[in-house]
């Protein structure tokens, strides 16, 4: 099947993710099938798409012809096998739980047309085993939007490890299709299904780097993000992980310390934070306070003279290059790509780096290494030797 052969969607979960991702295929002429488990998470993820669209026309982006026609392709089920029986292509969106995806895989292979692709929106866990859920493996791929879709323009493709050239290249040239309220979306393939992907995989360690400083008391979150802030980036990695969700978080990491090394142990604090239900954004309090779910005040006087910014980007770097090892990538341009639609960055960490020299960001990574005890900060052989070719 091509791209162009994709006439309607299913989505299965209509949350944060599967109501935004509705939302932007709608948007492209696509029919939608909005599933979820009970009508009013089907009407809530309706009503969000609404609020949204009409946002977009109140600031003259969008007429109200085109909103009219883009909630005219989207209709609401709860019933899962009426909802993909008749579609191209399905986009699983349901809560990151392993377990949870693979039955919905099995029930969707069920009833969905022969033909058709079915994606999952997982952020970290494996296309493949979704894929053996399914009696169509070849057709079975990873589609990683990121939040929210209607603004963030970083798509990855996630080839599982039995999934077809043919199923890589539809849903490639699908996301090509789309828009989003900032512009045309970027798929970035991903040739191997490792844990995190791309951009996850590389905010994996950071994510470990920021949480044991915090969590040893190194460091002041609000000063690191501060620091963060002052050199331009919009948000620190404080900040991100309340936006996140410490919950998510805590999952993450959890993932990863079962796939990638016991050292991404989830650190105290964080399990304390998640036990008292303070998430973060979702929640008004987290590492910082949301007052009603506005972001909280960065005092950018106080940012960290001690803390560098450039120790985030040479564990990046560090990570980037296992995925370059591992082929699931043969580019530091495609992570670079990857790092810069997915988040806030304007650069990507292999440009930033090169400047910088291999030797120095391999120098730094054996420092924190050393520093923290912790051995997954250790520089890979290919940043060692410097053998990077951008
Ligand atoms: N939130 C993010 O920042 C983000 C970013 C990228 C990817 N993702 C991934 O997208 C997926 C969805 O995340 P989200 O943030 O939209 O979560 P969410 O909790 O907002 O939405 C999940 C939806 O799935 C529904 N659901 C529960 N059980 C279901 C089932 N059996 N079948 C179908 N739907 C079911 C829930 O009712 C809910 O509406 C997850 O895999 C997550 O990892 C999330």
């Amino acid at each position: 099947m091509k791209a162009e052969d994709i006439k309607k969607i299913a989505l299965v979960g209509a949350g944060d993710m599967g109501h935004g991702i509705g939302e932007i295929a709608a948007m492209a002429g696509i029919k939608v099938n909005l599933y979820d488990i009970k009508q009013e998470f089907v009407d809530k993820g309706k009503s969000k798409i609404k609020e949204s669209l009409e946002k977009q026309v109140s600031k003259q982006k969008m007429t109200a012809e085109d909103m009219s026609k883009t909630i005219g392709n989207i209709q609401g089920f709860v019933v899962l096998k009426d909802a993909v029986k008749d579609v191209d292509y399905t986009i699983e969106a349901a809560p990151e739980i392993l377990d949870l995806k693979v039955k919905i895989f099995k029930e969707i292979d069920e009833h969905a047309p022969k033909h058709a692709i079915l994606a999952s929106n997982t952020s970290n866990m494996s296309v493949t085993k979704m894929g053996a859920a399914t009696k169509r493996p070849d057709k079975v791929v990873g589609l990683h939007f990121f939040n929210p879709p209607v603004m963030m323009l970083l798509v990855e493709v996630i080839r599982g490890n039995k999934t077809s050239e043919e199923t890589m290249k539809a849903s490639h040239d699908l996301v090509l299709k789309f828009k989003n309220f900032r512009g045309a979306m970027v798929p970035v393939r991903v040739e191997k299904d490792t844990p995190g992907f791309i951009y996850n995989r590389l905010g994996a360690p950071v994510g470990l780097y920021v949480s044991v400083l915090y969590d040893r008391g190194l460091v002041n979150p609000e000063a690191v993000d501060a620091k963060i802030r002052s050199i331009g980036a919009p948000m620190g990695p404080y900040e991100i992980m309340d936006y996140t969700g410490l919950d998510v978080n805590l999952h993450g990491m959890e993932y990863f310390s079962e796939t990638l090394s016991p050292e991404f142990k989830v650190p105290n604090w964080l399990k304390k934070m998640n036990e008292a239900g303070a998430l973060g954004k979702k929640t008004g309090k987290g590492i910082f306070t949301w007052p009603g779910g506005a972001r909280p005040t960065i005092d950018i006087s106080k940012a960290d003279p001690n803390f560098d910014p450039m120790d985030i980007v040479c564990i990046q770097i560090n990570e980037g290059t296992k995925l370059l090892e591992e082929g699931v990538t043969k580019s530091p341009a495609e992570i670079d790509k990857a790092v810069v639609n997915g988040g806030g960055s304007v650069i990507g960490p292999f440009t930033l780096g090169k400047g910088m020299g291999w030797a120095k960001v391999a120098e730094r990574c054996e420092a924190i290494s050393k520093k923290l005890g912790i051995k997954w900060f250790m520089p890979t052989q290919t940043l060692k030797k410097g053998n990077i070719q951008m």
